[in-house]
């Protein structure tokens, strides 16, 4: 059977933590001598096995540096597990890192151009969706403006309407939509639930657990790396309120 949207079977991310530290000869040395050289392995996502079948929306949920963005980075591709596999169906549409895919020094006009191609785009597809791309995401005044002028939530704006001009199979969405103004979050809930009316698979992440709880079929709980609880989302929802 092959109705799965995403299959993820046993998936480790470690990292190196004092590797990533040091930039300096200075530093090194200075650590060497404290001690502290020896490589020390920190586990962001330990052995995570899971499978989101097509058309669920699922929600994942965990304190602050629990591993719900490495998770959502492995399933698109940003980062590769250490070990462990991950396997997906179909067209994949990340919103994941405010800001990746776009150059602050270029307008948005060019940014949109830019990010369409990232995301497989034609030129001539983008132009002939470029008029939706900006309204969607209102930003008729601000074209030509550079990218690094905009507010973060403009920014998001132009992020979300671009990735969801063409209905992905799946949608990755890592906390993006807290950064618009509620408007806007209203206007991207609702082309969410679009696209789950379509069929579109969903794995998001927010801090909302309001907007977990009313969105998503299934939710996964998150801690230290480790899947501690899986199930109906609302049930997961309050394992969580009273997880420490
Ligand atoms: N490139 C990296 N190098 C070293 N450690 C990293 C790296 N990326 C993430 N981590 C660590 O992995 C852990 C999980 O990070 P992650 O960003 O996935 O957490 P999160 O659940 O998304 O947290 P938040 O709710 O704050 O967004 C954190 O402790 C983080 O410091
Ligand atoms: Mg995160």
């Amino acid at each position: 059977m092959s109705n799965y949207a995403i299959k993820i079977s046993d998936v480790s991310m470690v990292f190196d933590l004092h590797k990533e530290n040091i930039s300096s000869l200075k530093e090194m040395i200075i650590k060497r001598l404290k001690g502290q050289l020896q490589t020390e392995k920190f586990y962001a996502l330990q052995n995570i096995s899971l499978t989101i079948e097509k058309g669920e929306v699922a929600g994942i949920l965990g304190f602050n540096g629990a591993g719900k963005s490495t998770l959502l980075k492995t399933i698109a591709g940003v980062l590769v597990p250490s070990t462990g596999k991950i396997e997906t169906q179909g067209k994949i549409a990340p919103l994941i890192e405010l800001g990746a895919g776009f150059d602050m020094e270029l307008t948005a006009r060019e940014n949109i151009f830019l990010n369409g191609a990232i995301l497989g785009y034609s030129r001539r597809f983008i132009q002939n969706k470029f008029d939706e791309i900006i309204d969607f995401a209102e930003i008729h005044d601000f074209l030509d403006v550079p990218l690094k002028n905009y507010s973060s939530g403009m920014i998001a704006r132009i992020g979300f309407s671009i990735a969801t001009v063409v209905k992905p199979d799946i949608l990755i969405v890592d906390e993006i939509l807290s950064v618009g103004d509620y408007k806007f979050q209203m206007k991207c809930e609702e082309r969410i639930r679009t696209m789950i009316g379509d069929d579109t698979t969903v794995i998001m992440v927010s801090h909302s657990i309001e907007q977990i709880r009313t969105m998503c079929t299934k939710a996964f709980l998150l801690q230290q790396g480790r899947l501690i609880a899986q199930g109906e989302a609302a049930e997961i929802c309050d394992i969580y309120m009273n997880s420490n």
